[in-house]
């Protein structure tokens, strides 16, 4: 193990010194931080600076996350990262990615949807290469605008669940996952000649806990003693957290404080300074931009000048800097996560672009920030004019490839027909519950709930409490519920908010089948301990039609992963659309390398996009995205196939652009 341990390390280091940075630019941060590849100390934070391996070190870093950029695109987006001057990229690293099933490990070697993008070591060594030390977060609770801030929906089936404090029902897991995880990357650190200089313990405690508590520091002391068990400890540990508001709530003994905000950044570093006297600044989580939810009026942007003045003033105090983010990209699949909150919508679920307005854009565009971002760190650099800068790499062309026609469609019984069923005889259940995928439970997707009742004119059905999170009803096949129309309709029947609604479903006095299917529209990834309680489907209370309890359901598991899309069978010729939610398919040819595009979703309603087997996200007419993101190494040279699950009503082409249109 040890031996092997040296030899990778060996590699790396002869690897990055002969075929990478060195031989195509000057002197590199590596270079000058690790000169004859002698290292004797990895990050210290003692005094006014860092130190890295005893020279003093500023921290230029911005955030990428390897699970939402396409990998064929993070060497390319690295350099773009280099090239602004940074000397570093943070990373956080998604559980509910890295562990779909209880004991089942995905770093790129299943075949999930997401396995392509989750050989985690090969982004560090390609950040290395790049010339970029890694800021590593690797949770367990990541925020980030991730589905359940990035843990496995498989713990909500144990009924008392307790997440991010000491409940062993969560601590064990998060053991076996980090006893699988860790080994993996510590022969990459710093000190072993790998590119990892820090690693974050939790995220942002301080917003749902107390660590000064002794619920929350046992826990918080399990997860550093679960790094250190692993050797991570040759690394920097900090934890990060909204100062400004929670002082040293999120703090751990041994670990550094930093700050994340975006404003005010003179009385955030105030505060941290007077928490941490001896210690030098860091800001973690610097928000270049923000966020946007689906229904919000229009798309998150700041003001370039202003993202730059408080930069200044950042490195103007001394401190050293991680841009959140530098690059959003995309929440491809089901991944996007939620807020919620005191006003309407009341539960916020993210939309598929996390465009940010960051430096670079959702598809690696330079922006005006980026230039700004590069000058003023040109400015603050202590190393400007001792280590050289690469060139910017180009720009990556974007093209409209010409509109798809539909020419298939999947009606809504067919679909079904190619659905994993069970069924149950005691209520319906939510999709965590579900006896599928090895017993750990369905995660994403649609979850369909299906009974048989003799229905009479002034029928009705009542789901008691909430649906998680959108329901529409069919009764012998014909919808009876509306598309979205209005603010007040997520107080109504079928959405999130309507408690208790009732919905007219009039019959002919004989035996009628009733279905609901339920979206899932992404779990919460922020919030206190009562928001994480997050199973969806029909669970919260019981369903009665005319005043009956109805226990016998059938339940069909919508998962949806884009591989099953693309090997149902029983296309019929598209003849206009359907009433019903339905799949659509279209094909087109590409003759030369594929593009970077964009797919125009506006006449379209709402539901999900598949090509070529992966789902590249959810679309809603509501906005304000109407564009999703389409990476060129999605798409091949020859036929292409693009299938949507449309639940409302479909257009009758597909339609390309060369530019997002993010609302
Ligand atoms: C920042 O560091 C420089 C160089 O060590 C020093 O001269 C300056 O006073 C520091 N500024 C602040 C605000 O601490
Ligand atoms: C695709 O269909 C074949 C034949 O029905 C089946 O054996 C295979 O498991 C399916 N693959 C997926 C990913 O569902």
């Amino acid at each position: 193990m040890m031996g092997e341990t040296i030899m990778t390390s060996w590699f790396i280091r002869l690897f990055v010194c002969i075929l990478g940075w060195k031989a195509c630019h000057g002197l590199g941060y590596y270079d000058y931080f690790v000169p004859e590849g002698t290292i004797k100390a990895g990050l210290v934070a003692e005094g006014d600076t860092f130190t890295l391996n005893e020279k003093d070190l500023t921290i230029f870093s911005g955030t990428l996350h390897y699970f939402r950029v396409h990998p064929d695109h993070w060497r390319d987006t690295l350099k773009k990262f280099r090239a602004a001057g940074l000397n570093a990229v943070e990373t956080y690293v998604p559980w509910n990615l890295h562990e779909p099933r209880q004991g089942v490990f995905d770093f790129g070697d299943l075949d999930e949807e997401m396995s392509a993008f989750l050989d985690l070591r090969s982004f560090l060594q390609t950040a290395q290469e790049e010339d970029l030390f890694v800021l590593l977060r690797p949770g367990p609770y990541i925020c980030a605008e991730w589905d359940f801030g990035g843990m496995p929906s498989w713990l909500l089936r144990d009924e008392n669940m307790r997440v991010r404090i000491n409940y062993e029902g969560f601590m064990n897991p998060v053991r076996d996952y980090f006893n699988n995880l860790l080994p993996r990357v510590a022969d990459l650190q710093f000190t072993r000649g790998g590119p990892i200089i820090a690693v974050q313990i939790e995220n942002e405690y301080s917003g749902f806990g107390d660590a000064r508590e002794p619920e929350g520091k046992a826990y918080m002391e399990f997860l550093k003693e679960t790094l250190t068990a692993n050797g991570l400890n040759e690394s920097l540990y900090f934890t990060s957290d909204g100062i400004l508001w929670n002082g040293d709530k999120g703090a751990v003994e041994g670990a550094l404080m930093t700050a994340n905000f975006n404003s005010n950044p003179g009385e955030n570093l105030d505060k941290l300074k007077s928490l941490q006297p001896d210690r030098p600044l860091m800001t973690t989580e610097y928000w270049t931009g923000w966020f946007d939810h689906w229904l919000a009026d229009s798309h998150s942007v700041t003001d370039p000048k202003d993202f730059g003045a408080t930069l200044e003033v950042i490195l103007q105090r001394n401190s050293s800097v991680n841009m959140y983010m530098f690059i959003g990209g995309t929440s491809f699949a089901f991944m996007p996560g939620a807020n919620v909150g005191g006003s309407w919508p009341f539960y916020t679920p993210d939309t598929t672009s996390y465009d940010y307005d960051a430096p670079l854009s959702e598809a690696g565009d330079y922006t005006e920030k980026y230039t700004v971002a590069k000058d003023i760190i040109a400015k603050y650099n202590p190393l400007e004019g001792v280590v050289d800068h690469p060139e910017k790499p180009p720009q990556r062309e974007k093209t409209a490839y010409d509109k798809v026609a539909i020419t298939e469609h999947l009606d809504f019984p067919t679909l079904l027909a190619q659905q994993t069923s069970v069924e149950v005889s005691e209520g319906p259940c939510s999709m965590e519950q579900l006896p599928v995928n090895d017993n750990n439970g369905q995660s994403y997707g649609y979850i369909l709930y299906t009974t048989r009742a003799n229905l009479t004119p002034t029928s009705k059905l009542l789901i008691t409490n909430h649906v998680r999170d959108l329901a529409q009803v069919l009764v012998d096949g014909v919808v009876m519920t509306k598309p979205y129309g209005t603010p007040d309709d997520i107080s109504g029947f079928g959405f999130w908010n309507g408690k208790d609604q009732e919905l007219d479903i009039p019959g002919s006095d004989e035996v009628a089948e009733v279905t609901i299917l339920v979206e899932n529209l992404a779990r919460v990834n922020y919030g206190g301990p009562g928001d994480f309680n997050e199973k969806k489907g029909i669970w919260e209370g019981s369903v009665f039609i005319d005043g009956i309890e109805i226990d016998e359901w059938v339940i069909h598991s919508m998962e949806m992963k884009g591989k099953q899309v693309a090997n149902y069978t029983g296309w019929q010729p598209f003849e206009g659309p359907l009433e019903t939610p339905a799949m659509y398919r279209g094909v087109f040819e590409i003759t030369e390398a594929p593009k970077d595009t964009f797919l125009d979703m506006s006449g379209w309603n709402k539901g999900v996009v598949f090509i070529n087997g992966f789902n590249v996200g959810k679309y809603w007419k509501e906005g304000p995205p109407r564009t999703l993101y389409v990476p060129g190494p999605l798409l091949r040279t020859g036929l292409n196939e693009i299938i949507t699950f449309e639940q409302y009503t479909p257009s009758s082409e597909l339609i390309f652009s060369s530019v997002p249109i993010l609302g």
